[in-house]
């Protein structure tokens, strides 16, 4: 396999909304992200992915975009995102940009002139039709709205107020691959792009994920752009399988680096109200995708590792125990990841394990998808009640990723001397980084360790390079696997699950790498509640 500079990476998302707010306005702002740079690199990770910062009404928190290339105030200057590209640059940290390009903001100057009439070139740059179909909106109703200046429909497949770009439009293509290059000029070393999977629809024949041009412009993108600056990208594509990830990320291609598939994400989601009607996790069901993912993905192709981000319960919350159990489980979750083969993503907060908020009031939220399906279901179309809306709400919904990062103990944990913009959740007091650096044993030391791991002369060629081998078990919750390169060989085995479960080991042990179970490892080795053993023989 042909090497590239970022395969031994491993990445940080900060949601700069809810990472550190330096002025007391209660949002979070990019002073705060170059503020907290030197805690970044005590992590050891070497990419930041920054949800968007640029010029938004705030509709979908920054992903309607107003102006590609200016800085939302809220979140400071182009000057303070250049010291930030600089200073970063200087703790050997790339920064990675979020590109969303689906769709912009109903505020964009493009979609202002193009709705004021038909014969302006801005109005291809957008969809419209005479007459709506029925293809509903990713967050409930119909994904068309009505102009009435026009008199013609025009297409979102989110919020009315993020109207879906027209990329069969080459004018259009041209000005985003000259934004694109702009960035690049600027420092930065990559994108993640937004619900790509979406830019090739055929909406006339009902498509929208997986169109039929896709490919061909992702390819015509990333050669006018990605592939000049050697850049880091992952794009999101919800529905990809194992061969759709092969056509994106194979450098034969020439399309990314990589994508963030949702099958693992998605497997116990409902087929009509998706993360709005779920059942418990099932651990043998989570174990064979991730063990597919691994093994039968093309040998050239490359894998994303994530269990959270921005619109996602955070992990031990929605499939672990975040009681008793939070640090033991999110170091369990951390460690299958990180041993696994691709790129690890860690959202912020999750180095400390993080959990889900119980905010009482559905007001208190402020999550538009979450205020647009509670009117859905509960109050138009009363297919469930409110409770059984809100206990959703409480393992899936996106502001449970949001709440304020938690520093400390002070105030707002520290997040903010202001009123911040979603209420923290109280549990700072016994969850934050200044406890975690304190503790030897925490939870931000392990994420520390697996990290070093990866970049390790002994173990990274293994872990970054290394075959993966699952290992048959008659036990759900026991991930056991081995990962192997040239003369290396390194046994993970994680209890995902309460129950206790065991193995037989009668080889010899050169190295214990990880073990967070105190666990005796002779001949028979018994993990309890989410223990992980990582060693190498
Ligand atoms: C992606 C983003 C999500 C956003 C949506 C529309 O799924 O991750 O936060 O709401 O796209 O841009």
């Amino acid at each position: 396999m042909q090497t590239k500079w970022w395969h031994n990476k491993v990445v940080y998302q900060i949601y700069p909304k809810s990472f550190n707010d330096t002025t007391g306005d209660g949002i979070g702002d990019i002073k705060g992200i170059i503020e907290k740079l030197e805690y970044l690199c005590f992590l050891g990770i070497d990419i930041i992915w920054l949800s968007p910062v640029y010029e938004s009404p705030m509709k979908d928190n920054g992903y309607d975009i107003a102006n590609y290339q200016k800085i939302d105030p809220s979140f400071g200057t182009m000057a303070d995102m250049e010291q930030l590209i600089y200073e970063a640059k200087k703790h050997d940290i790339s920064i990675v940009m979020d590109l969303v390009i689906n769709h912009t903001s109903d505020q964009h100057p493009w979609f202002i002139k193009a709705k004021k009439n038909k014969r302006n070139k801005y109005r291809d740059y957008y969809i419209w039709r005479d007459e709506a179909t029925d293809i509903g909106s990713v967050f409930g109703g119909s994904a068309w709205e009505f102009d009435e200046t026009t008199d013609q429909y025009y297409f979102h497949l989110f919020t009315k107020e993020q109207p879906d770009l027209n990329w069969q439009n080459k004018k259009m293509r041209h000005d985003m691959y000259d934004m694109i290059n702009w960035w690049f000029d600027k420092g930065i070393r990559g994108f993640r792009l937004d619900v790509i999977d979406l830019i090739g629809k055929d909406i006339d024949n009902n498509i929208t994920a997986n169109g039929p041009r896709l490919h061909p412009l992702i390819k015509e993108m990333s050669n006018a752009t990605f592939q000049k600056h050697d850049a880091f990208t992952v794009g999101e594509t919800w529905g990809a399988s194992v061969d759709e990830a092969a056509l994106y990320s194979n450098p034969s291609q020439q399309e990314l680096s990589m994508i963030f598939q949702f099958e693992h994400i998605t497997l116990n989601w409902h087929p009509e109200f998706n993360k709005f009607k779920t059942t418990p996790l099932n651990r043998l069901a989570l174990k064979n995708i991730l063990y597919k993912w691994q093994t039968e993905i093309h040998p050239n192709a490359w894998n994303s590792l994530f269990f959270n981000n921005h619109d996602l319960g955070r992990v031990t919350s929605r499939w672990g125990n975040d009681g008793i159990y939070n640090e033991q489980c999110a170091k369990a979750f951390a460690t299958v990841l990180h041993m696994m083969k691709g790129t690890p993503f860690v959202y912020q907060g999750e180095e400390i394990a993080m959990t889900n908020v119980k905010y009482q009031h559905i007001d208190d939220y402020n999550d538009i998808e979450i205020h647009n399906r509670y009117h859905e279901y509960v109050i138009e179309r009363q297919v469930m009640g409110q409770k059984e809306f809100m206990q959703q709400v409480y393992l899936n919904g996106r502001d449970n990723a949001r709440t304020p990062m938690q520093w400390d103990k002070s105030i707002n944990g520290g997040f903010s001397i202001g009123s911040p913009w979603l209420r923290p959740n109280s549990n700072y007091l016994f969850i934050n980084v200044d406890d975690n650096l304190k503790q030897k044993n925490s939870v931000f030391y392990h994420y520390q360790k697996l990290i070093q791991l990866r970049k390790s002369d002994n173990y990274g060629n293994t872990l970054t390079y290394g075959s993966f081998i699952p290992k048959t078990t008659e036990y759900d919750n026991l991930f056991l696997f081995e990962r192997h390169y040239e003369e290396k060989r390194i046994i993970v085995a994680v209890n995902l699950g309460e129950q206790s479960v065991s193995f037989n080991w009668e080889n010899s042990i050169d190295e214990i790498l990880i073990n967070t179970g105190q666990i005796d490892y002779f001949k028979t080795v018994t993990l309890n509640a989410y223990d992980a053993l990582v060693f190498a023989y």
